[in-house]
């Protein structure tokens, strides 16, 4: 079984959503091992989202897609839009309230990003929590100078899983238990 961090970022605290989107992990048969309300400091919040290259590299991708997608002129460097989201998104966390919690379960990391949904609430999945939830998108939220408002963070891969659980998580404030309906599901 695996683990990933989720983060119900502020606008969905905000919207009164922690609930619905607790409820869409516990629905699909994933556990909530670790749970709490936190107020993150901006350093807190930069050490979440550190200045990693190749994620920077992938944050490019995604805009220049969306950009081009839209017929729209697109001219910045990866270092650039790394930088420009970097700083929008740990003013969108920081000092604001923010549900931190470890869901585990089958390919945990993998299901919880297809619940979650695609980046852009615009393009989600109808039935994917930022597309059920949310209809931000990215040229929206560049000409307001802030980040996307997709209610929800998770954790993209096992390294990147590991390193934010243990930045959230204390070990003793992860619990193991069985659901009732594990032995249904898995047995
Ligand atoms: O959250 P996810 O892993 O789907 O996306 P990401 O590429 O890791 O980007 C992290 C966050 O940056 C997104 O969830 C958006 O809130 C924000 N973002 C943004 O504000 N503007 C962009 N052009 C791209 C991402
Ligand atoms: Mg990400």
């Amino acid at each position: 079984m695996e683990r990933t961090l989720v983060l119900v970022k502020p606008d969905g605290v905000y919207r009164g959503l922690v609930g619905k989107i607790i409820t869409a992990f516990e629905d699909a048969g994933l556990k909530i091992v670790g749970l709490k309300l936190v107020m993150p400091a901006k350093e807190f919040a930069a050490q979440h989202y550190p200045a990693d290259q190749s994620w920077y590299q992938s944050l490019w991708e995604k805009t220049k897609k969306a950009a081009e997608e839209k017929g729209e002129p697109f001219t910045e460097t990866p270092e650039q839009v790394g930088e420009r989201v970097r700083g929008f998104l740990v003013d969108y966390l920081a000092n604001k309230p923010v549900v931190a919690m470890v869901v585990e379960g089958n390919n945990a990391i993998d299901n919880v990003r297809k619940i979650v949904g695609a980046t852009s609430p615009s393009k989600a999945d109808p039935s994917s929590i930022r597309g059920k939830y949310a209809t931000d998108s990215y040229d929206l939220a560049d000409s307001q100078h802030r980040a996307v408002r997709n209610l929800v963070h998770a954790s993209d891969s096992k390294e990147t899983a590991q390193r934010e659980i243990s930045l959230w998580f204390k070990e003793g404030e992860l619990i193991s238990y069985k659901r009732s309906d594990e032995e249904a599901m898995f047995g």
